[in-house]
């Protein structure tokens, strides 16, 4: 039985996603939801599906001893980032070499890197008269988005889109795939 632990600062529907999927699953679990946010609506969504999520500091998030010990404690195999919005610090990169994925929503490498998050994102996709975007499942490295791709998949981008109707869209793709791509890494 692999160990996930997923890393969260917002609402958490993918987080709940990965859970939901996990949930009687003989491959593997979700042990632990980590976020910098202590308002982040992924901890509502935990409790109410009884997974343990913790907040932590500024000054814990710099130092990263007391969270690598907590992944440590707790098994993990793979971290897995959904909708965090804290650069992942050099030190958890060193210890989970090849193993922390995340999830962006738009078609890497088009519309990635520093700033470039949530709304950002789905605002320059449209600002760009893109007629397509997507998702992109990609390996975390020190460079922002620029880790080695493991999955895309892409939606149409609507001509009456705006920010909320295409990350609607995109949301969906990204509760199908991203079980199941961490469930094939996992394997
Ligand atoms: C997702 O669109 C993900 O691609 C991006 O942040 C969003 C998080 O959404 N990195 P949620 O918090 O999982 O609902």
């Amino acid at each position: 039985m692999k160990n996930i632990a997923i890393f969260a600062s917002g609402d958490g529907s993918n987080a709940e996603a990965i859970a939901q999927h996990f949930k009687d699953s003989t491959i593997a679990c979700v042990k632990i939801v980590l976020s910098n946010r202590q308002k982040a609506g992924v901890h509502e969504r935990m409790k109410a599906i009884d997974i343990p999520s913790i907040t932590f500091s500024k000054e814990d998030w710099k130092d990263c001893s007391a969270i690598l010990s907590l992944l440590q404690d707790n098994n993990i195999d793979l971290i897995v980032l959904a909708g965090f919005l804290c650069i992942i610090e050099p030190s958890i990169i060193k210890n989970y070499k090849g193993r922390i994925i995340n999830i962006h929503p738009s078609l890497l490498p088009k519309h990635g890197g520093p700033g470039m998050w949530g709304h950002h994102v789905h605002d320059a996709v449209i600002s760009a008269g893109e007629k397509e975007s997507g998702i992109t499942i990609h390996y975390v490295t020190e460079e922002v988005d620029g880790g080695e791709i493991i999955f895309q998949d892409s939606c149409p981008v609507k001509p009456d889109d705006t920010a909320t109707t295409l990350a609607s869209r995109i949301h969906t793709l990204e509760h199908i795939h991203y079980p199941l791509v961490i469930e094939k890494i996992l394997k």
